[in-house]
């Protein structure tokens, strides 16, 4: 089978890092980079960090509105896969990479394969979200981490081709592990922080990024918590932390985005994780590190109610406390699946190829 897959941003150099392996072992796979993330710290390092192969193209789109984003990509994709003729187009996500490519597809009657479908925050004001929900309603294969993700597919009417498969995130940092080990002690001795004796801090969302009070409110309250804060700053952060000349107090480090091994490395020897990113989240609970997640709502609702995730919003006074009390039991059970997501994503793959039935057409 010829596969073409669309990545663009930082997470989904992750996702295919399970994937893709597994799944060239058995197809064609033309890897389609968009060009979202360019910076080499959001996309060069996962290449060579995870050992990908490089993308067959790179359509170079960059930033803009989401509107120019999107569609300079859907004209490049288009392009793509009016050359390659694919079997079926594999997508990644929520991003606006993943809604390109699944728009495009579609159009052109070629199957979609959705990994990570399913996930809502029920907050339509997130970009994310009408990504996903445009994206799992385009898909032909839907391929789903939980089953709140089935059944959020369930309550939109989409039941056909839908499976469980556990989140390909777990079989990335399975991998991961093991060979960030050496990392830790290096990051930890460069950055001068003791093990379990520093929060680890990441924030991109735009509800959080693009409030210049908001995101100025939380930027002081690291800045008062009485403990060393790692805090390696996305570019759309950076970008106004730099336009508001936030000044950092000595405990609070901002440093560029780091590679994969090194952010596992650090996580794991973390005490506890601020973030809104949705693959951190998961992250902390795998490697047992208390969660505590700057949004109103999460996709991820059941670090929520194992006792690992709070959801804190913005409020300052609610974020020091919670990084001064949180407690989550000892008890964390399995959760998104056995580190085999991947494996069943391909397999899956493999059976819908005969040729792939398009859901809801002739
Ligand atoms: C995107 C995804 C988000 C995902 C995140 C992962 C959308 C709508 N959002 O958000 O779901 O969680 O990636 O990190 O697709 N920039 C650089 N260099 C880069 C990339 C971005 O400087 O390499 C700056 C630009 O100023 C850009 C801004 O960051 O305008 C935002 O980048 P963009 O890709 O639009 O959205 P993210 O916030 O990264
Ligand atoms: N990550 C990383 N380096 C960093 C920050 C994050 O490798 O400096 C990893 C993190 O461990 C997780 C992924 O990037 O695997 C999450 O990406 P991001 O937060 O950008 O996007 P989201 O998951 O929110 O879509």
């Amino acid at each position: 089978m010829k596969i073409v897959t669309i990545v663009g941003a930082r997470p989904q150099f992750i996702k295919i890092a399970a994937v893709s392996r597994k799944l060239r072992a058995r197809h064609q796979e033309i890897l389609v980079h968009t060009g979202q993330h360019y910076d080499y710290e959001m996309s060069g390092a996962f290449f060579d960090g995870l050992e990908l192969p490089p993308p067959n193209v790179n359509l170079g789109v960059g930033s803009g509105s989401h509107a120019a984003q999107t569609g300079a990509m859907l004209t490049g994709i288009e392009d793509v896969l009016l050359a390659e003729s694919p079997d079926c187009l594999l997508i990644y996500g929520d991003t606006n990479s993943t809604l390109a490519g699944a728009l495009a597809s579609s159009k052109l009657s070629i199957p979609v394969v959705h990994v990570e479908a399913g996930l809502r925050s029920f907050n339509r004001s997130m970009p994310e979200e009408i990504n996903r929900v445009v994206a799992d309603h385009l898909s032909d294969l839907l391929l789903c981490p939980s089953d709140t993700a089935v059944s959020n597919l369930a309550m939109e009417g989409i039941t056909e081709n839908v499976h469980l498969v556990g989140d390909v995130m777990l079989d990335a940092l399975n991998w991961a592990k093991e060979r960030s080990v050496e990392a830790e002690n290096a990051c930890l001795k460069g950055f001068g922080l003791k093990r379990k004796e520093y929060l680890i801090a990441t924030l991109h969302r735009s509800e959080n990024t693009d409030d210049r009070t908001r995101f100025q409110g939380i930027l002081e309250t690291f800045n008062s918590l009485h403990e060393p804060v790692l805090f390696p700053v996305h570019p759309r952060a950076r970008k106004i932390i730099n336009e508001i000349n936030f000044r950092p107090q000595p405990n609070l480090h901002l440093i560029d985005p780091v590679g994969y091994l090194e952010m596992v490395a650090l996580v794991s020897a973390a005490r506890l994780v601020l973030t809104d990113s949705g693959g951190l989240q998961k992250e902390a609970y795998w490697l047992g590190v208390p969660c505590v997640t700057l949004r109103n709502e999460t996709e991820w609702v059941e670090t929520v109610e194992a006792g690992w995730n709070v959801l804190v919003g913005s409020e300052p006074e609610r974020i020091a406390q919670t990084v001064k009390s949180f407690t989550p039991p000892v008890a964390r059970p399995f959760l998104y699946g056995d580190g085999t997501a991947a494996e069943k994503c391909v397999d899956l793959i493999g059976l819908k190829s005969e040729p792939m039935a398009l859901v809801g057409r002739a």
